[in-house]
């Protein structure tokens, strides 16, 4: 199985943490049509943790919780399937899950031949109380062949928070994506420190297998499972932008029963979701800053080559039709800008070619324009961003 854009959905652990039931499932799947996010491309319903029975059966399968799913877990992949929509399901390589139910190790088969004849279309797969003696990617390797062997396509979604060196062996177990990053809460701390631990990954980011920087937090406004404090609007637009330009999987983390109106127009904006869809998924790139005074002496592994980099980066992404996804970000605790520091030639397009860029904002629709090869952008206001489509034009 190839997934060759980063998948979308939604996953219940964000707001509801071990709080799940079949009916909030099956009206998230109606309204995941009826709000027209399916629409937008989203399709997988994951349930996360906390679904199963503390014990297995008599022969070693996995049991739902009755009291959650009083009908099973088959009847709930036919609900969602009847909907056009795909399934997920959680499990972990452990004895346990995170929560402390029944994990896959040593029953890695059993629970891949369960998933599959539940109808299982999405496998996250955590990390919690593994075995010392059997390492990170042969316990991923268990799975991933279980998995390919089950007779169903099943999306691999490995979940082992980018530990044990995850990024180096991820790909050969088949994963089709992979967790970057620590758990995400619902807070502007988490948002800034998930988004800037992520720039060393982007040579491992792509098809076959894409950096997941976890659920989206968009919407919660500080309610629900992680919902410590809650972000702005502003806020929940940066981190909406920024998982997008680095192709993560957006899977949405509110309960989507509940949408405002903002939180609807972030996640169903269609110009943003273009660019986390890019056919050719290229790799994410840092825009070099003219103020930045480059550390030559940076070591492989350190993510920045300055404060400046770290709290006002400008990141772009090339796209299939030969336009250029370009992000502005400020994670400083004040009104920044790119004035004079930014020039169109340090993406690759010299002033001697006779083209500029049309650069159109994702959230506003305005056309800026460089002036003599400078994108001039000022007061970008705190923990706020600008995200263009850029395309190439004639300079006149
Ligand atoms: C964590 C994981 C979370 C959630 C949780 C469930 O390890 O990163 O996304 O799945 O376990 O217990």
């Amino acid at each position: 199985m190839n997934i060759n854009r980063p998948p979308l959905g939604w996953n219940s652990w964000n707001t509801f943490g071990g709080n799940i039931s079949e009916d909030m499932i099956l009206r998230s799947a109606d309204v995941m049509v009826e709000s027209g996010l399916k629409e937008c491309g989203y399709e997988y319903i994951v349930i996360d943790d906390c679904w199963a029975m503390k014990e297995r059966d008599k022969d070693g399968r996995l049991v739902a919780d009755p009291v959650k799913f009083p009908h099973g877990m088959k009847y709930v992949a036919d609900y969602i399937h009847s909907k056009g929509l795909k399934f997920g399901m959680y499990s972990c390589a452990g004895y346990w899950t995170c929560a402390g139910y029944p994990g896959s190790f040593e029953y890695e088969w059993i629970d891949a031949k369960t998933f599959a004849e539940w109808g299982v279309d999405f496998l996250k797969y955590d990390y919690c109380y593994h075995t010392p003696n059997v390492s990170a990617e042969t316990l991923y390797r268990r799975m991933g062949l279980a998995l390919a062997n089950s007779g169903r396509d099943i999306l691999f979604s490995a979940c082992s928070w980018g530990s044990d060196y995850t990024r180096q062996w991820v790909k050969s177990t088949g994963a089709h994506m992979w967790r970057s990053t620590g758990d995400i809460v619902d807070s502007w701390a988490s948002i800034k420190s998930l988004a800037q631990s992520q720039i060393v990954f982007q040579e491992y980011n792509g098809q076959g297998s894409f950096n997941d920087m976890d659920m989206l937090v968009v919407g919660m406004n500080g309610k629900g499972n992680v919902g410590v404090g809650g972000c702005t609007f502003e806020e929940y637009k940066l981190h909406f932008s920024l998982w997008a330009l680095l192709s993560s999987p957006l899977m949405i983390g509110c309960d989507i029963r509940n949408m405002s109106d903002e939180t609807k127009k972030i996640l169903m904006n269609k110009e943003v979701l273009k660019i986390n869809q890019d056919p050719a998924c290229r790799e994410p790139f840092f825009v070099l800053d003219r103020r930045l005074k480059i550390n030559e002496n940076r070591k492989p592994d350190e993510p920045f080559y300055s404060n400046l980099e770290k709290e006002l980066p400008i990141i772009a992404k090339f796209l299939d039709n030969g336009d250029i996804a370009i992000g502005l970000f400020n994670f400083t605790e004040s009104k920044a800008g790119w004035g004079s520091h930014f020039l169109v030639d340090t993406i690759g397009l010299p002033i001697t070619s006779g083209k500029t860029l049309e650069l159109t904002d994702l959230w506003s629709g305005e056309k800026i324009y460089p002036l003599n090869g400078v994108v001039k952008i000022y007061e970008c206001d705190p923990h706020s961003c600008r995200l263009f489509r850029a395309k190439i034009i004639d300079l006149k």
